[in-house]
């Protein structure tokens, strides 16, 4: 895929989507070489994330249909969380993406992902970072300070955070959001049921 033909299509985004792409282009570099993986695929994974962030509910539904990408129950209520999904597609399908580490990367963004590998990690995490978010994430910056040491740490923290403000607000969430927490709470080490309450 070619940075430049992906640069062109982040020229024709909204200007505060451009400007949040940019910041986290800069995490995500930040973040590669503390974690020594490779930073220029890192920001060209960062600056496509969020191609498809723009589109309508209507549409990113419609090309979502129309690509044959699976639509559940939470996605059809809140289509905004098409957009990696629709967006890793269309890089796929009309700017030459063969790498599949950033088409996972672009296309579970949102939600996180139990196979994301490390470059997804880090643009998962990079996304939430964008200092612009504070006001949707308070926690954040404990979350930056873990995502300097241990980027399966920061991620579980986060999407605990989520979903539980996501709760406790009568939300949805996205059930690859809880199978990935789950995912990376099992990996911890924690004891699953320190309770033992099972009714
Ligand atoms: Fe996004
Ligand atoms: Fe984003």
């Amino acid at each position: 895929m070619d940075p430049a033909a992906v640069q062109r299509r982040v020229d024709r985004l909204p200007a505060g989507l451009q400007a949040h792409i940019h910041r986290v282009v800069e995490i995500a570099r930040e973040l590669a070489v503390c974690h020594g993986i490779n930073q220029e695929q890192a920001a060209l994974a960062a600056l496509a994330h969020d191609v498809a962030r723009a589109m309508t509910d209507g549409e990113l539904l419609r090309r979502a249909a129309g690509m044959g990408l699976p639509i559940g129950v939470v996605d059809r209520r809140v289509p905004i969380l098409l957009h990696g999904p629709v967006g890793a597609e269309i890089l796929q399908q009309e700017a030459g993406l063969t790498d599949i580490s950033i088409y996972k990367a672009v296309y579970w963004h949102t939600t996180a992902n139990p196979d994301l590998d490390e470059l997804g990690k880090v643009v998962f995490i990079a996304d939430k970072l964008d200092p612009a978010k504070i006001d949707s994430y308070p926690y954040l910056p404990q979350i930056r300070q873990m995502a300097f040491q241990d980027l399966d740490r920061a991620i579980l923290h986060f999407l605990t955070r989520q979903a539980m403000d996501r709760l406790n607000r009568g939300e949805l969430v996205h059930p690859v959001m809880v199978e990935t927490r789950n995912a990376l709470l099992a990996a911890s080490g924690v004891p699953a049921n320190p309770t033992g309450a099972v009714e």
